[in-house]
């Protein structure tokens, strides 16, 4: 059982990186953000909530956010039992608080935090191309920008959250994706070394 938190800016590599550790060490991911997308496109009454913040680089309320994370838990028990890779949750501190209620009533926890750490013109460069490449919404220069200034303000403090707590591993996240990767499992066979 290894529960991680893949924490980072957007664009920082966070979903890229969970698909690598998922085929190493076969454990659940669950990315918010690829959830939202999934009621968005379905046109549910979710995804319409959901798109009036993403198309403007906002988070979604926290006690919303929280429920539809409890959801997918309560509703794939099989998840837990494992491990799962949370990508994007939490980007509070509340909703840092709440993963860590939702996992202590599973008798578990977050093991580790891995940030993913890459400089601010870098992150642009890869959503402007990302956006020219696949038509995701809210890569366009006027989104990125306000996605990266609630970086800052909303999400960043939960880094010091998690050095307090002893969990958080920063990992330069430039260079190849296999080179992050091996930085990424160097990190983690150094620190948690019965859990991988
Ligand atoms: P979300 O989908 O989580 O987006 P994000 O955090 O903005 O991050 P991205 O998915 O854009 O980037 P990533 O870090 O996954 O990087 P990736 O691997 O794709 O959230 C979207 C929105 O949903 C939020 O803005 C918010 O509105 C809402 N939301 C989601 N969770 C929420 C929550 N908990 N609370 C409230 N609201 C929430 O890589 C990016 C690009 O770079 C890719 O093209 C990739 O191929 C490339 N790349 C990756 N690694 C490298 C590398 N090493 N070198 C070069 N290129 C690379
Ligand atoms: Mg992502």
């Amino acid at each position: 059982m290894l529960n991680l938190v893949i924490f980072g800016a957007p664009g920082s590599g966070k979903g890229t990186q969970s698909e690598r550790l998922i085929d190493k060490y076969g454990l659940h991911h669950i990315s918010t953000g690829e959830v939202l997308r999934e009621h968005i496109s379905r046109g549910d009454e979710l995804g319409k909530i959901a798109d009036s913040y993403i198309s403007k680089g906002q988070l979604i309320p926290d006690d919303l956010m929280i429920r539809v994370l409890e959801n997918v838990l309560d509703s794939n028990p099989e998840l837990t039992a494992k491990g799962v890779i949370f990508d994007g949750f939490p980007r509070t501190i509340d909703q840092a608080k709440a993963l860590k209620e939702m996992l202590a009533k599973r008798d578990s926890k977050v093991h580790a935090v891995i940030g993913l750490e890459v400089a601010e013109d870098e992150l642009m460069r890869r959503m402007i191309q990302r956006g020219a490449e696949t038509g995701r919404a809210d890569d366009n220069p006027e989104t990125i920008k306000k996605r990266l200034k609630v970086y800052h303000t909303q999400t960043q403090p939960l880094r010091d959250y998690y050095i307090a707590e002893g969990k958080y591993h920063g990992i330069d996240g430039t260079g190849s994706v296999d080179d992050v990767h091996g930085k990424v499992v160097d990190s983690l066979t150094a620190r948690l070394p019965e859990h991988v």
